[in-house]
């Protein structure tokens, strides 16, 4: 079933929350993370060796930013989202990018299809993480990469002990102002259930990759993972 402060919800209860905190979702973005979450997708864009000529996918992508970076790379690129408010924001920013409203579990694509698929903040959301990661290689062509842009629990102090009182103290009370004490209570307890680096890394060989790989950044809060479909 899942609660907030479990940090686990079923699909529709995490859809019904990106919907009621579209209108906050980037302003919260820049005040929680300094406004550095954009140089981190940026290096998540980069790991994703997209260009001109290439296709590229960005699942739960939300109000759009990482696929925005692909496009800028000049790709095409067709963001994919289950939540409408968020991709409303989305069109917004971005009308040349296709945006598309669908499940990143059951994806509405063939095989092989993209050079590149990402996520970015969004794995953690998934319902089913192995599911979302199969289907995520199953749409990326031999030689194509995959990207997962994600937050990380840092284990050695003194940022672990920031991040506790932050993320434990400062975000939901910020999600309070906020007006979703709910939404800002399950970021943190998904970040703590969610996988380490290694054993994400494991599961992105699971689902299929090979020369996987992730770099740690911003003091070990994030961890960019990417890897490549075999077969190429
Ligand atoms: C934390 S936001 C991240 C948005 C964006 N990628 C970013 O970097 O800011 C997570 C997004 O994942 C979407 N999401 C979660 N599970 C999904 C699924 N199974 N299919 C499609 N979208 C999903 C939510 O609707 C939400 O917009």
């Amino acid at each position: 079933m899942g609660s907030p402060a479990s940090g686990t919800l079923p699909d529709t209860q995490v859809r019904a929350m990106f919907d009621r905190i579209a209108r906050v979702y980037d302003l919260m973005n820049s005040v929680m993370t300094a406004g550095m979450h954009h140089r981190w997708r940026e290096r998540a864009a980069e790991l994703a060796r997209v260009g001109p000529g290439s296709r590229a996918l960005d699942v739960a992508t939300g109000t759009g930013d990482l696929a925005i970076e692909l496009a800028n790379r000049g790709a095409e690129v067709t963001g994919l989202d289950f939540s409408e408010p968020m991709l409303d924001l989305a069109r917004g920013k971005a009308p040349g990018v296709d945006w598309v409203q669908g499940n990143a579990l059951e994806l509405p694509y063939r095989d092989g299809e993209f050079d590149a698929v990402t996520v970015g903040f969004g794995a953690r959301n998934f319902s089913d993480l192995d599911r979302g990661l199969r289907e995520m290689a199953r749409v990326t062509r031999p030689g194509g990469r995959v990207v997962v842009l994600e937050i990380t629990t840092p284990q050695k102090p003194p940022l672990a002990w920031f991040f506790r009182v932050w993320f434990d103290r400062v975000v939901p009370a910020l999600g309070r102002v906020a007006g979703d004490p709910d939404a800002y209570t399950y970021l943190p307890s998904s970040v703590r259930r969610f996988p380490g680096p290694r054993e994400l890394g494991a599961a992105l060989v699971g689902a299929g990759l090979e020369d996987v790989r992730w770099v740690l950044t911003a003091g070990g809060i994030i961890a960019i993972h990417s890897g490549s479909v075999p077969g190429a």
